[in-house]
């Protein structure tokens, strides 16, 4: 058998000070703020992929069970030959049911903002799938990405962008507006976006959702200070701080925050910063749309919702974005 190879690997990953900078920056902010892309090292992943598997976190069994349901549909809307581009790629399972459904993909490119899992999870795809050519691109993609030419050079199929998991929801919805319109460039002016966009719901449910009993999501949110505590020079200890979740039923958004659980002066490098006690760092939002209201951002960045649909409990929804003319 022949060793799998990626047709091409771009290295863009994030360097340490990077993540250094975006901390200090954070801490220096009112309120203080630790940015969420961070949350995905090794060790998050893992973490997010135990999230994904309990009975609270109804996101992703959601949203794949859509996702085998639609096959045929997605495959008639994006015609034979694609270019898969999927933005973060930590869903092997989901990717899988999207190739499975495509006529002949020709191309699939995961773009992620850790090198190690991402080329991971590229090689699995090329290992099973040798009909499509897999590259990938290590990238935070909130910053603009440019494509390698070696990949727009191919003659294939429409370019189709996947973006699962209600990831989305991390922006703001003007940021979010942003983003998409940002991303049309990279789909091209045929190109389309099948996205995945949780739904406004029960609050409990909600709540649940990002507390789960286990303490995974408690685990995962406090990854960030393991990593900070593991990679910079700093005497942080994530032990001094706390999980803490909620909706924000005014704003439509859960708001994870980690809370200091007594007053206390952390060095980041040369920097040092106060920390009273019960006072919050804010380490993510995953915004909660109605279907209205989601397709109304996408209109806003220049797309056409050519296809939407909800799972029967309405707790989840997928789009199919069309480049407007
Ligand atoms: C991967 C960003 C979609 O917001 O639900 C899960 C991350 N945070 N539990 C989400 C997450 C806490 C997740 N996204």
């Amino acid at each position: 058998m022949h060793k799998p190879s990626l047709a091409f690997f771009v290295d863009l990953e994030p360097a340490l000070e990077d993540f250094q900078d975006s901390v200090i920056s954070g801490l220096l902010a009112t309120p203080k703020n630790l940015a969420c892309k961070f949350f995905y090292d090794d060790a998050g992943l893992d973490l997010f992929g135990k999230i994904c598997e309990t009975e609270e976190y109804y996101v992703t069994r959601t949203e794949t069970a859509m996702l085998r349901e639609l096959g045929p549909a997605l495959a008639a809307l994006a015609g034979p030959g694609c270019t898969v581009v999927e933005l973060g790629a930590g869903s092997d399972l989901k990717i899988r049911l999207l190739l499975d459904a495509l006529e002949r993909p020709a191309q699939y490119v995961p773009i992620d903002i850790s090198q190690g899992p991402l080329r991971k999870a590229a090689l699995s795809i090329a290992v099973d799938y040798p009909a499509v050519r897999v590259g990938a691109i290590c990238a935070d993609f909130t910053a603009k990405i440019e494509l390698p030419d070696d990949m727009i050079a191919e003659n294939t199929g429409q370019r189709l962008g996947f973006f699962p998991g209600s990831t989305i929801g991390n922006f703001s919805r003007e940021d979010a507006k942003t983003f998409l319109s940002g991303l049309r460039p990279l789909l091209g002016p045929k190109g389309a976006l099948l996205i995945g966009v949780d739904l406004q719901k029960d609050t409990a449910r909600l709540n649940a959702a990002y507390n789960d009993a286990a303490g995974y999501t408690a685990a995962f949110n406090l990854n960030i200070l393991h990593r900070i505590a593991r990679d910079l020079d700093t005497d942080l200890d994530p032990d001094d701080f706390e999980h803490c979740a909620f909706y924000n039923e005014a704003q439509g958004r859960i708001e994870m925050h980690l809370r200091s659980l007594r007053n206390q002066r952390v060095r980041i490098g040369e920097r040092a910063f106060d920390i009273a006690e019960s006072e919050m760092i804010h380490t993510e939002n995953s915004h909660k749309f109605t279907l209205d209201g989601f397709v109304e951002i996408a209109e806003a960045a220049g797309y056409v919702g050519t296809a939407r649909w909800t799972d029967a409990e309405n707790l989840f929804s997928i789009h199919y974005l069309t480049i407007a003319g």
